[in-house]
């Protein structure tokens, strides 16, 4: 990919970013955020953006307040000094649960977020919005779309998992993750049944299904691991030996690592940087970025 490609990232992405440059054969180029002493973030590209298509890489979490800003900042900074293009790719898109307004007079924060972020950049993509009401980030705004990191993680199982395992999702709403792994895999999927009361207190249940030794239970979003915990407990009683835990974006609040590493190994993409980071997106984001996935 020809130098008039510069790929920037943000402390938290800079190893995505560099790998992004590297297998596009882009230049690359960090994205500085220092504090003023009262909290605000003077943002500033390291590189010349000036003539050349930028590809700003952010997660926009842990601190995603503080973080859209620096990301609309780092857009505007890059349009200001000359870029031919300003392109979005946030590995990770926050605030789209709320994709309507659920009571009286709450605000549709998935909307409101995608619309200020597409008005600071040409282009945005995400990688697996949150999306259950709407099918994709485009009925926000024509600058918006996704991509997926299914293939990712369906090489992941292919590369690391032995023998026989069936492939669960914890909730009908992540089911579009686990049954597109499992078509990906031609394996057998099974999606149990949520009931969520509140943030912390999750019912699951499953229909009636027979179980392999080995199981792989997938979900989009790990908050507060109570959803993946409770499918964890019912797929332990139903006799599941060795279970892996993969999701794709780890927010893992709190100590939901732990409560879910009682019962499975946990492992997660690289869209939110952890320690259960073992699949790369950064592949899949060189293709979006190669063939102009994001037009
Ligand atoms: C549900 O809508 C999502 O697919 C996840 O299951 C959910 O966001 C996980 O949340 P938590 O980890 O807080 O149960």
């Amino acid at each position: 990919m020809p130098k008039e490609v510069l790929i920037c990232g943000f402390s938290d992405t800079s190893v995505i970013a560099k790998r992004v440059a590297k297998l596009t054969g882009s230049l690359y180029s960090a994205i500085k955020c220092s504090p003023f002493p009262d909290g605000e973030s003077l943002v500033r590209i390291v590189n010349n953006p000036k003539g050349r298509k930028v590809v700003i890489i952010s997660s926009m979490f842990p601190n995603s307040n503080k973080k859209i800003i620096e990301t609309l900042l780092a857009g505007s900074a890059a349009r200001d000094y000359g870029a031919k293009e300003v392109i979005l790719l946030a590995t990770y898109m926050p605030y789209l649960r709320q994709d309507k307004s659920f009571n009286s007079y709450e605000a549709v924060s998935a909307r409101e977020v995608v619309k200020l972020l597409t008005n600071a950049y040409d282009r945005v993509i995400t990688i697996d919005p949150h999306l259950h009401r709407v099918n994709s980030l485009r009925e926000y705004s024509g600058k918006a779309g996704e991509i997926s990191s299914v293939p990712a993680i369906a090489d992941y199982i292919k590369d690391k998992v032995r023998g026989s395992y069936v492939i669960v999702g914890p909730d009908e709403e992540s089911s579009q993750w686990s049954r597109a792994v499992a078509r990906k895999l031609r394996k057998e999927v099974h999606v149990l049944i949520k009931n969520r009361e509140s943030s912390y207190n999750v019912k699951v249940s499953s229909g009636n299904f027979k179980l392999h030794d080995n199981v792989i239970l997938i979900d989009d979003i790990i908050s507060t691991g109570h959803t993946i915990t409770e499918a964890l407990k019912l797929l332990k009683k139903k006799g599941a030996k060795k279970i892996t835990c993969i999701g794709i974006h780890g927010i893992l609040a709190g100590d939901a690592d732990k409560r879910i590493r009682k019962y499975a190994e946990l492992i997660t993409t690289n869209t939110i940087q952890s320690k259960y980071s073992k699949i790369d997106v950064s592949l899949i984001i060189a293709d979006a970025v190669r063939n102009n996935q994001h037009r």
